[in-house]
């Protein structure tokens, strides 16, 4: 049974002058080989640039999505995209709650080999990409992303970067650009590639989980609304819109994903309680040591936040303290596709779950893995508990049935995914973040522009409708990415109705 990757809620950037230069334990000096030495552009190099821009169609992506939401089983959601020239395929954990993407490195230390994830890891090497280049730590993305020149930073130092997770998992390593291949929408389930230069990690140390775990993946897609995340790299050189949507689908696995503006089905809205402009900037520079709770509360605001109001019981509003959603420093309620479960504070728990319950007083729960609150249960869950709604600020609301908030680790006996968070911090303020328990089987939309987000009960397995610039609509469907075998049947019978297309022209 997999319970990790409970939390990934905090980006922590760290640059400590010790661990600055003498990198990963070694003494290893990066030979920087520019393309572009000096960086010198004339203006009317830049002002062509712009133009090209300004010019240029903004594009709409379908991302292919693989994995689910059970804890029993994959408890995470992945994509798979491609980089660098000749372009490979890596698979990616999709996290609305962090803002790089990393991938495993050539020489990493501590990197995961296998997955049981019926995917092929496949490392990341600068050297055999023809438009790879190293971020030095003097350069505009580094100096932005760190607030500033890293301590000790000379032209020849490469911008590296630290990130811990909220399970406490970590990576590190240092900053490169190359190209990022996406399926661009051409047509109703029709795509073709895309492409567009991003800066993203190259992982050179993982730890806990991301360097341990079965069920390990190539590394992960950060959809946070910070400058250096993918999305807001694309759009700010006119590339995509930024909005995006996820529809993650906890029945059968993998879903929909989109960049673009999604136009069916129709979706409610409700403000981000953290506004990009108010929160200025979402990285700062320090060191280990410094990474107090303060600090980790002012990170935290810096992703998806909404206002949650009340919460329903089958039909029925939970007395609870006033204030328990405000949360003072941390603003609000957390939505984050990087997390499994749903994480409540403990006055809430504790109201909620014997609430869920009141129906079926005869069952006894036992802990499991010393976590999990579990119970025997043989029938449907759907018939013997109550849904539980979520209302947000705008009049959104958010249900979620049984058969989602419960998961099944063994026939017959069920856990319970909400879990307590308990006091979090010193101020006293509560976590509430929602994960893929409440946001699977939705269509959950992100729109970065408006500063707003919203979603829709959805079917994951069907499709949705995207617009583009020039007003163009196409469904993008939903996928699967799943076991290797799964992939060779279905290349097989792609290859197969091939064959009989070409004996059939042949023949008439
Ligand atoms: C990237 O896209 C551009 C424009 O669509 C295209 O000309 C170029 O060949 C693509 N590059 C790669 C490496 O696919
Ligand atoms: C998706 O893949 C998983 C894992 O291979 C499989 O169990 C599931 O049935 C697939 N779902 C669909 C809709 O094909
Ligand atoms: C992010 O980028 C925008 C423009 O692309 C810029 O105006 C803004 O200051 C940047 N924000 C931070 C925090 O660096
Ligand atoms: C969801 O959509 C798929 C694909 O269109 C369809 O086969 C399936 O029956 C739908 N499921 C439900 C519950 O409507």
């Amino acid at each position: 049974m997999d319970l990790r990757r409970l939390a990934h809620l905090v980006l922590l950037l760290l640059a400590s002058s010790s661990s600055f230069i003498t990198f990963i334990g070694g003494n290893v000096v990066f030979p920087v080989h520019h393309k572009f030495k000096g960086r010198e552009r004339s203006l009317s190099a830049l002002k062509a640039h712009d133009v090209r821009r300004h010019s240029r169609i903004l594009f709409d992506v379908d991302l292919e999505l693989g994995g689910n939401g059970q804890p029993s089983e994959t408890g995470l959601y992945f994509a798979k995209i491609g980089i660098g020239s000749p372009a490979k395929d890596y698979y990616v954990q999709v996290d609305t709650g962090s803002d790089i993407l990393w991938v495993n490195c050539v020489g990493c230390s501590k990197c995961p080999k296998k997955s049981s994830l019926g995917i092929e890891l496949t490392l990341y090497n600068p050297k055999s990409s023809s438009t790879s280049s190293l971020v030095t730590c003097d350069e505009a993305f580094c100096t932005s992303t760190y607030d500033g020149q890293l301590p000790g930073c000379r032209p020849d130092l490469l911008c590296q970067y630290n990130v811990v997770y909220g399970d406490g998992s970590s990576t590190s390593g240092y900053f490169v650009e190359d190209n990022v291949q996406l399926d661009r929408v051409t047509g109703n389930l029709q795509t073709a590639a895309g492409n567009g230069s991003v800066i993203f990690g190259c992982g050179a140390k993982q730890s806990g989980e991301l360097g341990s775990s079965s069920e390990a993946l190539d590394g992960i897609l950060g959809f946070g609304q910070a400058n250096s995340s993918m999305i807001s790299q694309l759009a700010s050189v006119g590339k995509v819109k930024k909005m995006f949507a996820h529809c993650l689908d906890n029945t059968y696995g993998g879903g929909i994903f989109a960049i673009g503006q999604v136009v069916e089905p129709k979706v409610n809205t409700t403000p981000l309680s953290i506004k990009l402009d108010l929160c200025g900037k979402f990285v700062v520079k320090l060191s280990l040591e410094q990474a107090t709770d303060d600090f980790l509360s002012i990170l935290e605001r810096a992703h998806y936040n909404v206002f949650l109001k009340d919460i329903e019981v089958g039909g029925e509003v939970l007395t609870l303290p006033s204030d328990v959603f405000e949360n003072g420093f941390r603003q609000g309620t957390i939505i984050d596709s990087g997390t499994t479960l749903a994480y409540l504070p403990q006055v809430v728990y504790e109201t909620l779950v014997p609430k869920i319950m009141a129906l079926q007083s005869g069952l006894k729960l036992h802990t499991v893995e010393d976590q999990f609150s579990c119970f025997q249960y043989i029938a449907n869950v759907d018939g013997g508990f109550p849904t539980v709604t979520f209302r947000f600020e705008g009049s959104l609301s958010l249900t979620v049935y049984p058969h989602e908030y419960l998961f099944q680790i063994k026939d017959g006996v069920w856990c319970i995914g909400w879990q307590n968070s308990g006091t979090q911090s010193k101020d006293g303020s509560q976590l509430t973040l929602l994960g893929d328990l409440v946001l699977s089987n939705k269509l959950v939309l992100y729109d970065l522009v408006e500063q707003a987000i919203g979603w829709t009960d959805y079917n994951c397995s069907s499709s949705i409708k995207v617009k583009d610039d020039s007003g163009a609509v196409y469904s993008v469907g939903a996928h699967n990415l799943s076991s290797a075998s799964a992939l060779i049947i279905r290349r097989t019978l792609t290859f197969l109705l091939l064959l009989i297309a070409v004996l059939h022209s042949f023949l008439y």
